[in-house]
C-alpha cells in the first residue's frame, strides 16, 4: 500500500488554480510598471536611457553572481570530520527505502545530530553581496560548529524580492546556495518558505525543484501526486541495524492565501493532513507492524498552536504546556485558517516535534499536549529592517537522537557559537 502512496514523488501537483492566480498577478504587475515607466518616460531617449540602466543592473547582477559563485564553491570538507558521513552495510551514505522514502543511518552507539536552519534570505544581487556573503559565513560557522549528520532548512532560502534584495533572480540565488550546501558533503533538505517564489520572482517553484533534487546530496523530493504543495516529502532516519528511528516529515506551508495579500498565510490543508495520517501508518506498518513510529514534523509557517501554547503559558500555565527556552519577540504569524494538522498529530501519537522558521525573532521552545513546538533560530541578514546589526536571534537548532529516539534541542546563537570557538 506504502509504495502506490509515495510512487507520484516525482510530479509536482497540487494548488494549480493558486499558482495560476499567481502567474496572472505577476503579468498584471509586469503591465502595471511598463505602463508606469512609459508614462514617466515619454520619449526614445528615456526610454533607452532607463533600458541602458536596466541592462548595466542586470551585467553589475550577473558580475555578483560570478564572484558569489566562486566565493561560496568552498570545500568546508576539509573541516569536518570524514568519518562523520557514515554508510550503510553496502556502503551506502543514503538509500531510498520500498516507500520510496530517503533514508539515513545513524552511528551504533552515536546520536544522530540534525541541524535545522531557517530563513536565509539569500539575494544574489549587488545590493544584498555583503549580507550574502555574511548569511553563507554564518551557517558555514554553525555547520564547522555543530558538526551534523543532516541539515533541514524549513524555508526562505531566497528572497526574490527586488526592491529590498536587488534581484528578482530566485533561480541563480537558488544555485548559488545550494552550491554552497553541496560544499559541505553531507545529506541536506529543504521545505520552501514564502519567499522562495515571490509575485516579483522570475522563476516558479519547479525550477527551484530541479535545482534541489539535481544536487548530490540533497535529499528533498517533489510531491507526491494529488497533494498540496511541491515540497511535501519524508526522511526516515534509521538505527545501525536498520530498525526506523525517527521519521522526519517536511510540510509545504505554503505562502499566501492570494498573492497580493503579502500578511495573510495559507494553511496546511486537509489533504496534505490525509497524506501525513496515510504516511504515518504506512512508514509503521512497513518498519514496525503496525505500531506508531515516532517522527518529527518541519516546515516554514507556524501553526496557530505555537500562539496559544506561548498565550497559555503567559497567563500563567496550564498542566499541558512545558516551556523550554526562548523569545517571542514578534506576533506569531500563523496562518488565517487553522489547519487540523496539530489535532492529527495528537490523534496519531507520532510526531513528537515541529520545527518551524519564518518569525525571525521568535526562537522559543514549548512542550504543548505532548508536542515540542520549536522555532529554529534564523539566518536572515536581508529582510528585517536592521536584523543584520542584531545577533542574539542568529544561528542554527541542534536536534539530536539517541537510538531509542529520544531527543534533545539545543538553539545555538553565532554569538555563543564564536565564544566557544574562541575558547578552543
Ligand atoms: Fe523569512
Amino acid at each position: 500500500m506504502g509504495d502506490k502512496i509515495i510512487s507520484g514523488l516525482s510530479k509536482i501537483k497540487g494548488g494549480k488554480s493558486h499558482r495560476v492566480k499567481r502567474r496572472l498577478s505577476r503579468y498584471i504587475l509586469a503591465v502595471v510598471i511598463a505602463a508606469l515607466l512609459l508614462k514617466m518616460a515619454p520619449s526614445l531617449y528615456s526610454v533607452m536611457i532607463i533600458a541602458i540602466f536596466v541592462g548595466a543592473l542586470f551585467g553589475i547582477n550577473l558580475y555578483v553572481e560570478q564572484i558569489n559563485s566562486k566565493s561560496f564553491n568552498i570545500s568546508a570538507d576539509a573541516a569536518l570530520n570524514k568519518e562523520k558521513k557514515h554508510y550503510n552495510d553496502h556502503g551506502e551514505r543514503f538509500k531510498k527505502d520500498e516507500l520510496g522514502c530517503w533514508c539515513v543511518y545513524s552511528r551504533p552507539g552515536n546520536t544522530y545530530r540534525i541541524l535545522h536552519l531557517a530563513d536565509i534570505h539569500i539575494g544574489n544581487s549587488f545590493i544584498s553581496f555583503k549580507k550574502d556573503q555574511k548569511a553563507l559565513r554564518a551557517i558555514e560557522r554553525v555547520i564547522n560548529h555543530t558538526q551534523p549528520d543532516l541539515v533541514v532548512v524549513t524555508g526562505d532560502m531566497v528572497y526574490p524580492v527586488p526592491l529590498l534584495s536587488g534581484s528578482g533572480n530566485n533561480l541563480t540565488a537558488t544555485r548559488l546556495f545550494a552550491n554552497f550546501m553541496e560544499s559541505f558533503g553531507i545529506p541536506w533538505t529543504v521545505t520552501f518558505g514564502n519567499h522562495d517564489e515571490e509575485i516579483f520572482s522570475w522563476y516558479p517553484l519547479e525550477s527551484l525543484c530541479e535545482v534541489y533534487e539535481q544536487s548530490h546530496n540533497c535529499l528533498f523530493q517533489r510531491g507526491p501526486d494529488g497533494v498540496t504543495g511541491v515540497s511535501n516529502h519524508i526522511i526516515n532516519i534509521l538505527n545501525s541495524d536498520g530498525t526506523l528511528n525517527t521519521s522526519l516529515f517536511m510540510l509545504d506551508s505554503h505562502d499566501y492565501i492570494n498573492p497580493f495579500l503579502f500578511l495573510h498565510y495559507d494553511h496546511i490543508r486537509e489533504d496534505q493532513v490525509e497524506w501525513y495520517e496515510q504516511q504515518i501508518k504506512s512508514i509503521s506498518n512497513y518498519y514496525n507492524n503496525g505500531k506508531i513510529v515516532p517522527s518529527l514534523a518541519f516546515f516554514h509557517i507556524p501553526l496557530n498552536e505555537f500562539n496559544d501554547a506561548w498565550e497559555l503559558w503567559q497567563n500563567g500555565g496550564d498542566p499541558e504546556v512545558y516551556y523550554h527556552y526562548g523569545e517571542k519577540v514578534e506576533k506569531v504569524s500563523a496562518p488565517i485558517k487553522r489547519s487540523s494538522i496539530f489535532e492529527k498529530m495528537v490523534e496519531l501519537g507520532s510526531t513528537r516535534g515541529v520545527f518551524v522558521g519564518h518569525d525571525h525573532y521568535n526562537d522559543f521552545s514549548i512542550t504543548y499536549r505532548g508536542i515540542r513546538l520549536t522555532y529554529g533560530k534564523s539566518i536572515d541578514y536581508l529582510a528585517y529592517m536592521k536584523i543584520a546589526q542584531s545577533n542574539w536571534q542568529r544561528g542554527g537548532t541542534l536536534i539530536e537522537i539517541d537510538q531509542s529516539a529520544n531527543m534533545e534541542i539545543t538553539p545555538l546563537s553565532i554569538s555563543k557559537i564564536d565564544q566557544e570557538e574562541n575558547c578552543k
